[in-house]
């Protein structure tokens, strides 16, 4: 990604509602992009758990629970909202996921920055 604003794939690549994972290079290394899709709202976050600073995918770019309602790390089960990555139930409750920010233009999930 070079630009200040990138495409990171078509809106209906994605089920809906579900998610993906995409590398970030940050400086020298490269950070994941969750990417949650519900209906046409898309919502970006940093791959990192605030309770242990890892990845919150098992499978990669699964980030949904059963019932598609919240994000689910998937080592100690903690909870995020989806819609502002605050986590309602785990060991870290009441802390946040890093949001990006990402938008849809023109049917294509743009990185803006975050
Ligand atoms: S690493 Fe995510 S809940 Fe423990």
């Amino acid at each position: 990604m070079n630009g200040p604003t990138d495409r990171l794939c078509a809106l209906h690549d994605l089920d809906d509602p579900g998610s993906a994972v995409f590398p970030l290079p940050h400086g020298s290394h490269i950070e994941q992009i969750m990417v949650i899709r519900q209906g046409n709202d898309v919502f970006g976050y940093l791959n990192n758990c605030p309770h242990t600073g890892g990845p919150l995918d098992w499978v990669p770019g699964v980030f949904l629970d059963m019932e598609k309602r919240f994000i689910q790390c998937a080592t100690h089960d903690a909870l995020f909202r989806i819609s502002d990555g605050e986590c309602v139930h785990g060991p870290c409750l009441g802390q946040y996921l890093q949001p990006v920010s990402l938008d849809c233009d023109d049917g294509w999930i743009c990185y803006r920055g975050g």
